[in-house]
């Protein structure tokens, strides 16, 4: 690790940069499936083996072997330190990082800090205005909100004076033209200042450190707007927060659900579902995608049923599912959204929803079917072919399988004329694909100086174990009742592993990108071919519990020389020594037994 931001802020740069864009600007890029090609900017080359995987959000090139996140794409590409990288790519993002040197970026950094103080006051004010304000409390009482509830999310009430909080502010010592910049007051045409939330429940948004970077406003009545929302501020960026992120990533959950709206985040939470969280009064944003991709191994979909909703949840699906997303829909009756379906059904019935989520093709399906007349005959012939137009894109035969019997079954239709019209689409695009099945070979490796051949096998494993952690974090669990960071012996392996644990013992979560921020360039090289090339495991527990294995059994067999060699040769050794050595030996032997 060689750099001086905090590994949260190199993080955030991070996700703010799609690889794609990125590469994309010095590479020329084709589309194939799910990742993108071109020619190689590291090496000479006249046919495509440079790739980028958004998934993933790596670059590998299959030439030259280099390969890494975008941090080290523009480290390579532009000839730059990790931390000049990193700058390039938060101006790029517009992120402000932290000190640094120069006037104008410490000035950035204090008038951040100075909003933010601004916005924590603010939200303070409001949340004491509240119990003195009526209609406010009957209002989210109404709504079944108690007060535990209003505490946790620290609701609030502006009051319906011009500059109730403008006069507080300023009290409390801050400068207007700081107060302006929060997005609290607005300036009137003759210079005034007045306050722009007025006469709404205040709904403060933290960002994922539990600061406050904004406000929601809704009116207690039916006027309109019913939201009111901050401006763009130094500190809040719409698309780029999560309302309630910062709860629903310590949930211990590994889904995430996600709604449209404040209240229904709030309802649910005050349920007990604490894995939710609202994308901020915009359609999703792929800086969100990969944040929810950070967090949760699945995330689940529940927008409101009605058209705008659909659509919404349609375009969310898929920008969810081309980043590499686990993603379902929530099936809600017609007209109803979380809020009001808990209040009516209990947190039960909403639970049974979630599990009953539909995944991408089944929801495609089910629209598919709202859409089209099946009734008559042609409708009929629509539908099955539209059907299987969306089932031939299934490249794992097992999955289609089960999914041409559910439809079969669900829709009526026969599973052999679904097969049949699958097949033909699948013909016309040249065939099934292949899968690819994890080879277990591992040629092209560099091999050190100095180290054994064998030593390059242990080193090798460590390496997938701690990859494949990092493409499924839920093999963790597995992993950590066999093997602790003390297991690993290649000092790169021990540092990364050192990261790799803690972040999921305290169930931060890590993606394989992350990983590189961590990384050497020599090592970088390294795990990105494991993550493209060997990382593709039919089953990732039986492949991580297989190299586990044999970094166990290597290190036996290591020690077990170690101590033959010592009764061999050493001639010191007392007769204790050689009595401890031999049930060391004997140990081993059993532990070799029980792997
Ligand atoms: P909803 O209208 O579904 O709001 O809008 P809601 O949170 O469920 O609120 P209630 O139940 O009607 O009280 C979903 C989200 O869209 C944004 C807000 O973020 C809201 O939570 N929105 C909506 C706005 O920003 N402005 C608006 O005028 C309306
Ligand atoms: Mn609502």
């Amino acid at each position: 690790m060689y750099n001086s931001y905090p590994e949260e802020v190199i993080e955030e740069v991070r996700i703010s940069n799609d690889i794609v864009d990125v590469v994309s600007e010095y590479v020329k890029l084709e589309r194939k499936g799910k990742d993108y090609f071109g020619l190689c900017p590291f090496h000479k080359e006249k046919t495509p083996s440079f790739s980028v995987v958004p998934a993933k959000q790596i670059f590998y090139c299959f030439g030259c072997g280099k390969g890494g996140n975008v941090i080290n794409f523009v480290m390579n590409v532009e000839n730059l330190s990790f931390i000049d990288a990193v700058r390039l790519l938060a101006d790029r993002a517009r992120i402000q990082l932290p000190e640094g040197g120069d006037e104008e970026e410490l000035e950035r950094a204090k008038l951040r800090k100075e909003i933010i103080k601004i916005n924590t006051d603010a939200a303070r004010f409001f949340f004491n205005n509240l119990g003195n304000n009526e209609k406010a409390v009957s209002y989210l009482k109404n709504r079944g909100i108690n007060e535990r509830t209003i505490k946790r999310f620290g609701l609030g009430y502006s009051g319906e004076e011009w500059d109730s909080l403008l006069k507080y502010l300023v009290s409390k010592g801050y400068k207007e033209s700081d107060i302006l910049k929060s997005g609290l007051i607005l300036q009137s045409k003759k210079g005034g200042f007045y306050d722009r939330f007025r006469g709404r429940i205040m709904f403060p948004i933290f960002d994922l450190r539990g600061n406050v970077i904004g406000f929601g406003g809704r009116v207690t009545d039916s006027s309109l707007p019913k939201y009111m929302n901050s401006p763009e501020t130094l500190v809040y960026n719409k698309g780029r927060n999560l309302y309630s992120l910062n709860f629903a990533k310590n949930s211990g959950e590994k889904r995430i659900i996600i709604v449209e709206g404040y209240m229904d985040v709030i309802s649910l939470h005050q349920s007990g579902i604490i894995n939710t969280v609202a994308s901020l009064g915009t359609a999703l944003t792929e800086s969100q995608g990969r944040l929810l991709k950070k967090y949760a191994e699945e995330v689940v979909i529940s927008y409101d049923s009605d058209t705008a909703g659909q659509a919404a949840t349609m375009r969310g699906l898929d920008l969810l599912s081309n980043i590499g997303c686990n993603v379902k829909v929530l099936l809600l009756p017609q007209g109803k959204d979380p809020d009001e379906y808990i209040r009516k059904n209990g947190v039960d019935g909403f639970r049974k929803l979630v599990d009953n989520a539909v995944s991408l093709i089944e929801y495609k399906i089910k629209i598919l079917k709202n859409q089209i007349d099946t009734s008559t005959t042609e409708g009929k012939i629509s539908f099955l072919n539209k059907a299987a137009s969306l089932l031939s894109k299934i490249d794992n035969s097992v999955e289609l399988e089960m999914y041409v019997k559910k439809i079969a079954k669900d829709y009526g239709i026969s599973e052999e004329s679904l097969f049949a019209e699958i097949s033909k689409k699948t013909k016309a695009k040249g065939g099934f694909r292949k899968v690819v099945v994890n080879s277990g070979v591992f040629e092209n490796r560099p091999v050190k100086e100095g180290s054994s051949k064998k030593d390059d096998k242990l080193v090798h494993d460590e390496q997938f174990v701690l990859a494949l952690m990092c493409l499924d974090n839920s093999l963790y669990k597995l992993v950590k009742d066999r093997l602790t960071v003390d297991d690993f012996t290649d000092e790169n392996n021990i540092k990364v592993a050192k990261i790799v644990f803690e972040k999921l013992e305290s169930n931060k979560g890590i993606v394989s990108a992350e990983l590189f921020n961590l990384l050497d360039e020599t090592t970088a090289n390294v795990f990105s071919r494991l993550i493209n090339e060997e990382c593709h495991c039919d089953d990732n527990k039986s492949a991580i519990m297989e190299k586990i294995r044999s970094i166990k059994l290597y290190k036996i067999e290591r020690r077990q020389k170690e101590i033959l060699d010592i009764l061999k040769n050493d001639k010191s050794l007392d007769e204790g020594d050689v009595e401890r050595l031999k049930i060391e030996l004997n140990s081993l032997v059993m532990k070799r037994k029980s792997i």
